[in-house]
């Protein structure tokens, strides 16, 4: 009997959004005992997880004590107490991705030390420990401007991150330890997901190209196959695949990268786990990114990572000013459209710009899916029933 993909393999989850309840999906149909962990008792992921466990990610006790009721160990966020992560390693329990190299990510600094240590094209940096000392660094002429500013630990969806162009900007500055990086003039967004598995065998997925919504710095559209050259995407796909290899990782990891106005490509940032820049690959690539992760972290052979058809991704967003139970609009219109597919997360409060859900548009030309995709965008809205009565 294989005890890897049978109703034996209890598969533990470490927090229970969007991503952890796609992952899950993927996992009942090799039918996986999943366990999840979070704090909210109303999270995505808890109506199909085979165990809802309720605790904080970040609580010592919490991680350790969950990771000790499962076979296989992994996690959907990377705000998670590595400490219990690293203690329950050194018992021996098996965790993927690795708590070292979760513990070097969530640090943005470490992060770029990497970059740089290993002769990866990133933007120039240097690291301090509060405003203050970002000041003393404007004044001593250390800094010029523009610059950005990043946290060192805990952004996500571009929180934690400050663009400042000038010093009018300065009261925007964020508290706390970050990193101070040269402002890319950015042409374009992309990134690239990656996977390997404990036999070392590498796939990457094609890469996508991310259109952001000014307002909200958000993901607003994502489209694959991309627009950039043959020359980047390689590139691009080349660095991700070094870099996967150099962490020596089981798992999935996504890289983002910009490509600058001379047509560089530039390393931003990682993260260790399915990203929502591979969304799309659910319906338009022949193994999706969550079956990728879990054939990784299984030791499976990795799925194929073809494109079956071209394909947009929209973030489907709480609507600005409403904030309250959940209301949606538009979507048996947007069905009707042939090649839309709409997932809700199931996320009861929505909230200015929260993720609620997404759509894949897919058609046989990428500027067919890309009309569809604007139809779809401004037929569903994200609203209150509350705030609209
Ligand atoms: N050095 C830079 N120069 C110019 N723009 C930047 C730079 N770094 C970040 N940005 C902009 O800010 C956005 C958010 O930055 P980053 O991806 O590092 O933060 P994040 O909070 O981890 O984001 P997310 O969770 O959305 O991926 C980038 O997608 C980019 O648009
Ligand atoms: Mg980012």
């Amino acid at each position: 009997m294989e005890r890897l993909v049978t109703s034996s393999l209890k598969l533990g989850i470490i927090a229970g959004g969007q991503l952890g309840k796609m992952l899950i999906q993927e996992a009942s149909k090799w039918d996986i005992i999943t366990y999840v962990l979070d704090n909210d008792e109303n999270c995505p992921a808890r109506s199909i997880a085979s165990k809802y466990v309720k605790g904080n990610h970040l609580n010592f006790d919490d991680v350790y004590n969950f990771g000790k009721l499962v076979d296989v160990l992994t996690f959907e966020i990377e705000s998670v107490n590595t400490d219990a992560l690293k203690k329950l390693k050194s018992e021996g329990f098996k965790i993927y991705p690795d708590p070292d190299i979760l513990e070097l990510i969530q640090d943005k600094g470490l992060q770029k030390a990497f970059y740089k240590k290993n002769g990866l094209p990133t933007s120039e940096f240097r690291l301090y420990e509060s405003i203050e000392e970002i000041l003393a660094g404007i004044n001593s002429g250390q800094i010029s401007f523009p610059f950005v500013q990043k946290l060192r630990k805990g952004g996500y969806d571009g929180r934690g991150v400050a663009v400042i162009n000038t010093e009018d900007d300065l009261p925007g500055l964020l508290p706390g330890p970050s990193v101070i990086e040269e402002k890319v003039d950015i042409a374009k967004e992309i990134s690239v997901i990656t996977a390997r598995n404990s036999k070392g065998n590498v796939k990457c997925y094609p890469v996508v190209e991310m259109l952001f919504d000014p307002k909200a710095n958000l993901v607003d559209k994502l489209i694959c196959p991309s627009s950039v050259t043959v020359e980047q995407s390689e590139n691009a796909i080349g660095i991700a695949g070094e870099i996967i290899e150099l962490l020596n990782m089981t798992g999935l990891l996504a890289v983002e990268f910009f490509i600058d106005s001379k047509g560089e490509v530039i390393v931003n940032e990682m993260a260790p786990r399915p990203h929502n820049s591979g969304h799309h690959t659910i319906e338009s690539i022949i193994t999706s990114q969550f079956e990728q992760h879990l054939r990784a972290i299984l030791n499976l052979p990795l799925g194929s990572t073809k494109i079956k058809l071209p394909s947009v991704m929209i973030n489907i967003l709480g609507a600005e000013g409403h904030d309250g139970p959940v209301m949606y609009e538009g979507l048996t219109e947007s069905m009707a459209i042939e090649g839309v597919k709409i997932h809700l997360y199931g996320k009861k409060i929505t909230k200015p710009y929260r993720k609620m859900g997404h759509a894949t548009v897919m058609s046989s030309t990428l500027d067919c899916a890309l009309q569809k995709a604007d139809k779809v965008k401004n037929l569903i809205k994200v609203k209150s029933w509350k705030e609209s009565q």
